[in-house]
């Protein structure tokens, strides 16, 4: 896949920061020496925990070129280096692991929550937002149109590179072993957004891009029209005009048994 687009990826920076101040407000540590932003993207949730911990050593890691060069633009005295999620190692034990909107890229997460939380410290946090929105009718739509067109197999690929979230329960009995608690809880935000068009930009950063990443051309472009008619339907004009992208999210908080 192609690397990813931090500019298209912030075009919709206030949504997208905002399930990762919520999910820091749930967060409970008043003091950190070392935090690590896994999947840290352009920065931006990075920003947010050298806010809340500025005494702590704060570590953005990400597997994209791309989004650590946005990363060190927006904070250029934040450290930021390579690492995969799926074969994390750190230098240390953390005190709090970070990870919004990044876990749902990685596969076998019974494997992986567990290490996560085995690379903190006793009493560190592993805290954790994914977005829960396979079934939505924009990622329904996403596969639909991937199957109906003369590119569907080119697309086989395509719908695995997002992993299916285990319930809730699974997410529970995974950590709770090794955890002295483990909040779970979903959100779902309603968007304001200003038309189906504005639904294709926002998935364009994110989980549209195993899709459209092996097309070229017009294929492309036929296949993001194709994609924004099949939205026209289930996100109808609302009263001002625009539509409301309904997005649930899963979150995570988990405490390491001291
Ligand atoms: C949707 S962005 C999230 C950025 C930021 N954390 C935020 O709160 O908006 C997801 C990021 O996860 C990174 N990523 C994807 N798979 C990864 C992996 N296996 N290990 C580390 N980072 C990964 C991507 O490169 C991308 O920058």
């Amino acid at each position: 896949m192609a690397d990813w687009n931090a500019r298209q990826y912030l075009r919709f920076e206030d949504e997208r920061t905002r399930p990762a101040r919520d999910l820091l407000a749930q967060v409970p540590l008043e003091r950190a020496s070392f935090v690590v932003d896994l999947g840290c993207g352009p920065g931006n949730s990075t920003e947010l925990l050298a806010a809340r911990f500025p005494d702590a050593e704060v570590v953005g890691l990400d597997t994209s070129a791309a989004m650590l060069e946005a990363a060190r633009a927006r904070l250029p005295r934040g450290r930021f280096e390579i690492a995969d999620a799926a074969t994390l190692t750190l230098p240390r034990p953390a005190d709090l692991i970070f990870a919004n909107a990044v876990l749902q890229w990685v596969p076998d997460h019974e494997r992986v929550f567990p290490r996560l939380l085995s690379l903190l410290a006793p009493g560190g946090v592993l805290a954790v937002q994914m977005p829960d929105n396979l079934d939505e009718p924009s990622h329904v739509a996403m596969r639909e149109t991937a199957m109906s067109g003369p590119w569907s197999y080119k697309l086989r690929d395509a719908v695995a590179a997002r992993t299916v979230l285990p319930p809730p329960t699974a997410y529970y009995d995974l950590l709770i072993a090794a955890a002295e608690q483990v909040d779970i809880w979903h959100t779902i935000y309603n968007h304001p957004l200003a038309s189906p068009a504005a639904i294709v930009e926002w998935v364009k950063g994110t989980g549209l891009r195993p899709f459209i990443d092996p097309l070229e051309g017009d294929e492309k472009v036929q296949f993001l029209e194709g994609y924004r008619r099949r939205l026209v339907t289930p996100y109808p004009m609302r009263a001002d005009g625009r539509v409301l992208l309904a997005f649930p999210r899963l979150f995570i908080v988990a405490r390491r048994a001291a």
